[in-house]
This record gives structure tokens, C-alpha cells and sequence, in this order.
């Protein structure tokens, strides 16, 4: 599909984590000199940054198809193996949230992955009996926002553990002008710096403001991309300079006002402004810990002085 087509197809269309495209095109070459399957490959690291992308990419350069399902939509033993019998040899197999599969299910993975085989059981009480089924060689790509909730013995099994990090200004640059070539959209470099700047460090969140900047533009300007379209258009959809939204606004502004500036339990400050733990600690969290505005400490979150600063607050004596 077109929305497919927006996402890099090959390692050499995908820009930035260059560390993680390197170690894999080494592991892929080898994997098709020898003939085999790729090893299994585990993807960690905060939503948006690009792991299904890449499970796709690596099919791709594999030369497979990818079947792609997530830990929650497999919710009984039968399901996984319905996936796994169907898998034709050298397949990827991508679990998204693979954190969230129930252990039950894990169970039947571990010697899917380990020896592409199947143990299941057959039938009911004084007659079930267990019959073992082989499975194609295949390629179990998993994706997680969280590797320290995948279990150990699950972690253990994937030979490749990729660590997705943050993307920096000038290569989300890039991604934004690549897109804006896809979609067709004249973007001036010095309008693309500003959307990359408040985008997180995050190509999902860079390519979603580069299409509402986009209405903006065709809307109330001549179609073109520039700076100063861009900073209003950002302006108006609440994106601050350093990209934070009304949510990173409510959890900030909501430590310093309700509990002085922490420090205060996650479950806590969740309560205190309506929204869940999790998306919090997976979603918000990681990025305001990357750009030193928060702080965990054992007795929880704290702000850090430069949050005062952002919101042009006076910064309180300790
Ligand atoms: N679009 C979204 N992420 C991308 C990436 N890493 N490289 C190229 N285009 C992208």
C-alpha cells in the first residue's frame, strides 16, 4: 500500500541507527552465504523509533515474507501454532509487544525457536498423548518497548538483541524530507529542521507533524514548507519547542504543582492527572529522562531544574 511505501524498504533506504543496521546487514549476508534462516532477532526501545519498520526491512533483505501478529492477539496455545505450521522455510515472524504473550504461550515458543519444533498434546485425560511436529526453519523478529519485562528464558533465545535509540536532529531532518518527497510536499530544509526538532527524537511523531504541518501549508499558505510556517503550525497544534505536548505539560506542571517537585511514585502522579502507569513510564517517561528533565530516584520521579527553566518558572532553593 502508499502507507507501506512511506516506510523504508531496504537497510540502504532506512536512516539513522546506524549501529543496529551494521550488526544486522553482517548477520543477514551471513545467514544467506550459509542458506539458513536468520537467527532470531529481538527489537527493544521506545514506541516510534522504527521496530516494525525493521522487522519488514529485514525480510525484505532476506528475501521472505514477514507475518506479522503482537503478544496480546495471541491469547491460546493454538493460535501461535496455527502461525508457526503456516510458515513457509527462512519466514519472519514478527511479535509486536512481545513483552505482553501470555506464558503459557512462551512456553510453546521456546522449542519453536530453539529446535523449529512443535510439542503439542492430543487429546483429553488417560488418552492425550503429546506429539512433537517439525516446523520450517524461520525467523522469530520480536519487538518490545520494555526488554525488561520480556522474560529471561524468552530473552535467552534470540541469538540478535537490538537496542533502538533516540534519533538525532539532523537524521530525522533527513527522514522529514524524504517523506515530504514521497507525499509530494515542497519543504524548504530550513522548515524540516524545525518539525525534526520537536519531534522527540521520533520518526512516527516527525512524519505525523510533517502531515499536519503539511494542511497547514496547502491551507493557509502556498503548499510550501517553510520555517516560519512550520514554528506557527506547531504553535497552533500545542507542540512546543522542545516537542513536548499537553500531556508531557500536565505530568511536568503536575509534579511541581501538586508534590513540589517530586520526589513522587509513578502510580502516584498517574492518579493525580488521569492517565495510565504504563503509558507514562513506556511513552512519556523515556524522553523526558533523555533530555535531563526528569530524574528517577528510589523514592520516585523528581524534576530537574531545567524543567523551571522550560516553563519560566523560579527555579526553587533545595
Ligand atoms: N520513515 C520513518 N522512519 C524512517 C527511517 N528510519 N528511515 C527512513 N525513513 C523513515
Amino acid at each position: 500500500s502508499f502507507e507501506q511505501s512511506l516506510r523504508p524498504q531496504s537497510l540502504s533506504q532506512y536512516i539513522g541507527q546506524d549501529k543496529v543496521k551494521n550488526n544486522l546487514s553482517v548477520f543477514i549476508q551471513a545467514a544467506k552465504m550459509r542458506k539458513e534462516a536468520l537467527d532470531h532477532v529481538l527489537l527493544y526501545g521506545p514506541p516510534g523509533l522504527g521496530k516494525t519498520t525493521l522487522a519488514v526491512v529485514i525480510a525484505n533483505e532476506m528475501g521472505v515474507n514477514v507475518r506479522t501478529t503482537s503478544g496480546p492477539a495471541i491469547e491460546r496455545p493454538g493460535d501461535l501454532a496455527a502461525v508457526l505450521t503456516s510458515l513457509e522455510p527462512g519466514e519472519v515472524l514478527f511479535i509486536d509487544e512481545i513483552h505482553r504473550l501470555p506464558r503459557a504461550i512462551e512456553e510453546v515458543l521456546y522449542p519453536a525457536m530453539e529446535d523449529y519444533c512443535l510439542d503439542i498434546v492430543i487429546g483429553k485425560g488417560p488418552e492425550a498423548r503429546s506429539v512433537r511436529l517439525d516446523l520450517p526453519p524461520f525467523t522469530l523478529v520480536g519487538a518490545t518497548t520494555r526488554a525488561g519485562s520480556v522474560s529471561a528464558p524468552l530473552r535467552d533465545r534470540f541469538g540478535v538483541l537490538c537496542r533502538l535509540e533516540y534519533y538525532n536532529d539532523k537524521q530525522l531532518t533527513d527522514i522529514v524530507v524524504r517523506t515530504a518527497e514521497i507525499l509530494e510536499t515542497e519543504i524548504e530544509w530550513d522548515g524540516a529542521v524545525e518539525i525534526a526538532r520537536r519531534s522527540r527524537g521520533t520518526p512516527r511523531i516527525a512524519n505525523r507533524l510533517l502531515r499536519r504541518v503539511r494542511d497547514f501549508a496547502q491551507v493557509r499558505g502556498d503548499g510550501t514548507i517553510t520555517l516560519s510556517l512550520a514554528d506557527e503550525a506547531l504553535e497552533l497544534l500545542q507542540v512546543d519547542k522542545l516537542g513536548l505536548d499537553h500531556i508531557d505539560h500536565k505530568l511536568l506542571r503536575g509534579i511541581i504543582e501538586k508534590f513540589r517537585g517530586g520526589p513522587v511514585g509513578i502510580d502516584t502522579i498517574a492518579a493525580s492527572i488521569g492517565e495510565e502507569s504504563t503509558t507514562i513510564e513506556d511513552v512519556y517517561e523515556p524522553y523526558l529522562l533523555q533530555i535531563g528533565f526528569l530524574q528517577r530516584t528510589p523514592r520516585g520521579r523528581m524534576v530537574t531544574k531545567q524543567v523551571y527553566e522550560h516553563f519560566k518558572l523560579e527555579v526553587p532553593n533545595s
